[in-house]
């Protein structure tokens, strides 16, 4: 039977969100109920609400979580009744081009539940992401349950299912960040400092955090900067090449996603480097490069979306990593909030408060 829960919905374009009465109903074949323990607060919420993502309005926002599988649905082997899992945006479907080409990470036909959750009169929910887990329970697809280990707090593993994957995989999958590599990060919140994180376990020698608020850089020098720059007070492009000998990183991420911080991750790469756009454009922006720098400089030029991760060889393994003290996810969690608090957390975000309120039910 279906069954009625608390979540946290956005209506209407800019209007603040409501914590409403969500329908979800039992899992169908390929599905599963979860119910959530945690669940991060991430600016791709935000974007939604503001109408940034599309206009299919109301949205079940949240969508990095952790939580206990509840039920299955018919076929579902994967995960079963009781399992800890991380919720992903990222199920992949095995059968799209990229798949075929053995490159999963890409998927082009990623799976959603098919089912609608609702409101009390029907309305249908779109969910953020296809996740939706600012409610008590969420209705998924199977394959977006990523089964780890269970002593991991809630709370740290959620992370996982967005921003920090998003950032650690910018570096490690994406930049390729290896053992000795310079790497410049510009932009240290919740994702630009998983990078951080990333290109330290990766074993990057140099690391330099690039941010305009200080606290950031605080922060990101905890989890591993070795050096850090104000670029509010000092040319980026100059600083980084100053600190790597004259030559520029070997890998630049570029956590903002803004056309000037491309440039400066751009001229800020050491020749046959790579920069690895990870931050989101809007869509009016538009980037001017000389050409000819473009073939001069060499190297790569790449986007990272979701960290090119895999899930389910990722998180398991990143989970473990966490568990042995290599991975500090706890380190983003910045303040534990009720479901009620998304509004006033979105306020904090926008501030530059927090690196990540996390949602506790
Ligand atoms: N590629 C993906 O799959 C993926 C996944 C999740 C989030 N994102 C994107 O990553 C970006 C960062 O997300 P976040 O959660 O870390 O946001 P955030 O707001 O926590 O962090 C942004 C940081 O950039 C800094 N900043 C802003 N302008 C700057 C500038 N000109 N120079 C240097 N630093 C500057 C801010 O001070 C802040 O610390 C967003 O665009 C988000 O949408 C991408
Ligand atoms: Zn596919
Ligand atoms: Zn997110």
């Amino acid at each position: 039977m279906a069954q009625q829960v608390r979540g946290v919905i956005a209506r209407s374009k800019g209007a603040p969100v409501e914590l409403v009465t969500v329908v979800v109903p039992d899992p169908g074949p390929g599905e599963a109920v979860v119910r959530i323990q945690a669940c991060g607060v991430c600016h791709t919420d935000l974007h939604y609400r503001e109408g940034g993502i599309n206009d299919e309005f109301p949205f079940l926002l949240g969508h990095e979580a952790a939580g206990v599988v509840e039920s299955v649905g018919e076929g579902v082997d994967e995960v079963a009744p009781g399992d800890f899992v991380i919720l992903n945006w990222r199920a992949v479907c095995g059968r799209c081009r990229a798949c075929r080409r053995g490159r999963p990470w890409y998927c082009f036909a990623t799976h959603n539940a098919k089912q609608k959750m609702t409101l009390t009169d029907g309305t249908e929910l779109s969910p953020a992401l296809g996740i939706g887990a600012f409610a008590e329970k969420t209705l998924v697809a199977a394959g977006q349950c990523t089964k780890v280990d269970p002593a991991a707090s809630p709370a740290a593993a959620g992370l996982l299912g967005c921003g920090v994957m998003a950032g650690l995989g910018a570096a490690i999958n994406t930049g390729g960040v290896g053992r000795g590599d310079s790497v410049a990060v510009i932009g240290c919140g919740g994702v630009g400092s998983a990078a951080v994180l990333g290109a330290r376990l990766a074993g990057a020698s140099r690391i330099i955090a690039v941010d305009v608020d200080a606290r950031k850089l605080a922060a990101a020098q905890k989890l591993g900067a070795t050096h850090t720059v104000d670029s509010s007070a000092a040319d980026a492009v100059e600083a980084i090449r100053e600190l790597t000998g004259g030559n520029g990183a070997d890998v630049v991420i570029d956590a903002v996603g803004r056309p000037e911080t491309y440039k400066q991750a751009f001229y800020a790469r050491d020749l046959a480097g790579t920069v690895v756009l990870v931050g989101v454009p809007t869509p009016e922006m538009q980037l001017e490069l000389p050409l000819l720098d473009v073939f001069g400089r060499g190297g790569a030029l790449k986007s990272s979306w979701y960290g090119d991760c895999l899930p389910s060889r990722d998180f398991p393994m990143l989970i473990d990593l966490y568990l042995q003290g290599r991975l500090d996810l706890d380190a983003f969690v910045s303040e534990t909030i009720p479901l009620d608090g998304v509004e006033q957390a979105f306020e904090r975000m926008h501030k530059g408060e927090v690196l990540r309120s996390v949602v506790l039910f």
